[in-house]
């Protein structure tokens, strides 16, 4: 039978977020500070595309379904593909994600389908010019709106949005969203800001509620909005059929309503700190034990023991975000 990771709240752990890379081309208010997050790192803090594959495929033979490859942006770092190929060889990984803001998708898509990402979660907080450019601090719209026309040209499937909604700053653009969505047929995420970091911390006076947003959805589209199951290994959304269309909507509520006792993931982020929560402290680094010459029956030990250091649920204290990696950039969301 094939192993298995469980936590002390008989929580089953089959989904692992992988930070590869803490940079970004871009800056979004919520994510990280105008001066970015660094100094950087030396090339060497960084795990290789080997080192990471390597913790990858322990997760797998422990019985983890899916991975989603997360940044900062992971299309910054080169040849990203060459990682997806070599996961894509993992018996029982069935999921191989990326999270992305979809400015390099153009580019890359086509070749990391290939190699085997099936889907993509795209970032879009504005489909306003101007507006995109000040919420992620020089971005290009016309070239991530152009990602997502390639994405779903290559195949990728499903692809999905994901809105920040921000009060004052892009909440006027909640029903234009849910209309691209339509046109597009794809799903769109309505997420409300976290206090992660202290760039997170920073919008929580935007805050914007997960069942305001539902409201005005449903009026906007004057239909039902039919709640939709998932399968085991999916992420926190609660999603919805809006009715008479193929086309979902979900809200990701982790300030209103949080979702922590079906919590099913973990993350690693690019230097190789295994975190067991994106809104507590506890973590283990597997990349000192990695470069000592860990055997891979080690390494899936310690990732097994790991699992019992993780929290019950977030806790959002605004004083707690400030050591080394807890800024969203470096947890890859
Ligand atoms: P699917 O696999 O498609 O369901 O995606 P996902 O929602 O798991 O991943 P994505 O990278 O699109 O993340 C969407 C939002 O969910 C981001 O804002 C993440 O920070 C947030 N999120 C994902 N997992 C967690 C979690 O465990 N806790 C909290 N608080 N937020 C999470
Ligand atoms: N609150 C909510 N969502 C956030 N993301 C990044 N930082 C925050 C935050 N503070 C989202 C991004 C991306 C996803 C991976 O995480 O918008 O869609
Ligand atoms: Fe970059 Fe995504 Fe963070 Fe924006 S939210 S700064 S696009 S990693």
């Amino acid at each position: 039978m094939r192993k298995e990771l469980i936590d002390p709240f008989n929580r089953k752990i089959e989904y692992v977020r992988v930070s590869v890379t803490d940079k970004c081309n871009y800056r979004c208010g919520y994510c990280m500070p105008e001066q970015g997050v660094h100094p950087d790192g030396t090339h060497t803090e960084y795990l290789s595309y080997d080192e990471l594959a390597r913790i990858i495929k322990a997760f797998v033979n422990l019985g983890v379904a899916k991975v989603r490859l997360t940044g900062g942006e992971p299309l910054v770092r080169k040849n990203l593909s060459s990682l997806v190929e070599q996961i894509s060889q993992y018996e029982g990984l069935e999921d191989i994600a990326l999270s992305t803001n979809a400015h390099h998708l153009g580019r890359e898509a086509e070749a990391l389908h290939k190699a085997g990402i099936t889907r993509a979660n795209i970032s879009i907080d504005s489909l306003r010019v101007e507006r995109f450019k000040n919420i992620t601090r020089g971005g290009d719209l016309e070239k991530v709106l152009a990602g997502v026309d390639k994405a779903l040209e290559v195949g990728m499937q499903p692809i999905k949005f994901n809105m920040v909604v921000m009060k004052g700053t892009n909440d006027d653009e909640i029903e234009a969203m849910v209309d691209y969505g339509l046109e597009k047929g794809v799903e769109v995420r309505f997420i409300e800001t976290m206090p992660i970091g202290p760039a997170g911390v920073s919008m929580m006076d935007q805050h914007y509620p997960a069942d305001k947003i539902l409201a005005r959805v449903k009026k906007h589209v004057g239909k039902d909005l039919i709640p939709a199951s998932g399968k085991s290994h999916d992420g926190p959304s609660r999603n919805f059929l809006i009715a008479g269309t193929n086309t979902k909507i979900g809200v990701i509520s982790a300030v209103s309503q949080h979702f922590c006792e079906t919590c099913n993931r973990v993350r690693l982020t690019a230097k190789g700190i295994l975190a067991l929560c994106l809104g507590q402290e506890d973590s283990v680094d597997l990349r000192t034990p990695l470069r000592e010459g860990i055997t891979d029956e080690g390494l899936e030990q310690l990732i097994t023991d790991a699992m019992l250091k993780k929290p019950e649920k977030h806790f959002f204290n605004e004083n707690v975000h400030n050591i080394e990696f807890r800024q969203m950039v470096q947890l890859g969301g």
